[in-house]
């Protein structure tokens, strides 16, 4: 087991109505507001009146339409500029990842004087971060629980995974029942989100049995709510571990004591809605099973055995390599069960960008230190047969 230094500081507040406390957590930090949403759908399920309504002795200062792979250019910048004029006390991120992680490079870029994106390229270290509160309304990447924002700067194709530790909220709230109205689609991408994310953290070195059983059975528990929030969307047990599992995904606690695995997937897909702007957790699910059959291989051949025999029951008596291929069989055909396109060319993807892509993703994103270390040629691999 390696040496680890972990600490979350963020309060989770679970459960059917816990909005109720808002006022006297929002009370802590002073009066002025930075709302942050996306485009309505806090609107349409009356959560936004309702923040105004508990927060009517605050003023609030608002910052809508961020958009899914939130941009730079404006969100961002419009969010800072927004925080040092009305010099912000608090920013309140109210949608999905997307908007906290806009939010958390806000946080981060309120609190400098120079160019926001020093700190989101690590060129510059963020010595502070304005306190951010959020209210999650859809069950999928773990941003209430963790200190990371994926932001996207349209020109220059980069997609970067902004990670410090001044970014975890200092409060979550998560009500369930704001997850009903989440489309199939975009559960479905949630889905494949939290369970890439435990994947990504499963296929390393020195696990441990501890964080073995705990990665498995996030990845039962994902398929077995996810497919009952599918069929039934209003079905609150089913949509609440969903909700709890996500936030498990990305917060290291599944990964303490291993080796660092490099998160290919990750690396790869960030690249993919880069350049072209898809739904994360659809890209995930495309790559995922092509990346395992890539890797798979008498050194790695151990850990698909494992996954296979305690994810999906499959027969443990089989050859090894049979029960590997047949764990990579299911990891497919479960993303396909619950509808995500599974070719890269259902999202808009052809093979023209192809090249350049696998170039970036071998330049930015330290994929030959990854469980499986990558090249360039192995990634290029990869997409053409996500195709
Ligand atoms: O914009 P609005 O109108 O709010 O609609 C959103 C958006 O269109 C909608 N939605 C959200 N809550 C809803 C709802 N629709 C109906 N009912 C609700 N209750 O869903 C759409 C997608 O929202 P988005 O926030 O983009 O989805 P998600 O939470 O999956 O976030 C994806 C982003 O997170 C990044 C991804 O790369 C991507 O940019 N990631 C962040 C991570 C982190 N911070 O730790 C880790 C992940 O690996 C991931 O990379
Ligand atoms: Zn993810």
């Amino acid at each position: 087991m390696q040496n680890f230094d972990y600490q979350t500081p963020t309060r989770l507040i679970f459960g059917k109505g816990v909005i109720e406390k808002l006022p006297e957590v929002m009370a802590q930090f002073g009066k002025k507001i930075l709302l942050t949403y996306g485009g309505g759908s806090i609107k349409k399920i009356g959560l936004y009146q309702q923040v105004h309504e508990l927060l009517k002795d605050f003023e609030i200062i608002e910052l809508s339409g961020i958009q899914p792979n939130p941009k730079y250019d404006p969100s961002v910048l419009d969010g800072v500029r927004l925080c040092k004029e009305h010099k912000i006390d608090v920013i309140l991120s109210v949608g999905g990842g997307s908007v906290l992680d806009c939010s958390k490079a806000i946080a981060a870029g309120a609190c400098y004087d120079g160019d926001t994106w020093d700190l989101i390229s690590y060129k510059v270290k963020a010595q502070a971060a304005l306190p951010i509160v959020d209210i999650i309304t859809l069950a999928a990447t773990g941003s209430e629980y963790d200190c990371g924002g994926v932001i996207s700067r349209t020109e220059t194709n980069d997609k970067i995974g902004y990670m410090d530790r001044h970014l975890f909220p200092h409060t979550s709230f998560l009500d369930p029942t704001y997850t009903f109205t989440v489309s199939k689609k975009q559960t479905a991408a949630g889905i494949a989100d939290a369970m890439n994310h435990t994947i990504e953290q499963y296929f390393a070195e020195d696990t441990t049995l501890l964080n073995d059983g705990f990665c498995e059975s996030m990845l039962r528990s994902l398929m077995v709510n996810g497919r009952k929030c599918l069929d039934n969307p209003e079905d609150y047990t089913a949509r609440a571990e969903m909700m709890l599992a996500c936030s498990y995904g990305c917060n290291g606690i599944l990964a303490l004591g291993n080796s660092y695995s490099g998160w290919p997937c990750h690396g790869i897909e960030h690249a993919l809605s880069a350049y072209y702007d898809i739904t994360h957790g659809e890209g995930l699910a495309i790559i995922t099973p092509r990346w395992m059959r890539h890797i798979l291989n008498e050194h790695t051949l151990p850990r698909f055995v494992k996954y296979g025999i305690n994810v999906f029951g499959i027969d443990a008596s089989l050859e090894p390599m049979e029960i590997a291929n047949k764990a990579i069989d299911a990891t497919y055909a479960f993303f396909e069960s619950i509808h995500i396109p599974m070719h890269l060319r259902e999202v808009g993807i052809d093979d023209s960008r192809l090249d350049e892509m696998a170039h970036h993703i071998a330049v930015n994103e330290g994929l030959d230190q990854a469980y499986a270390p990558l090249t360039e040629a192995d990634i290029k691999a990869i997409l053409v047969d996500s195709l």
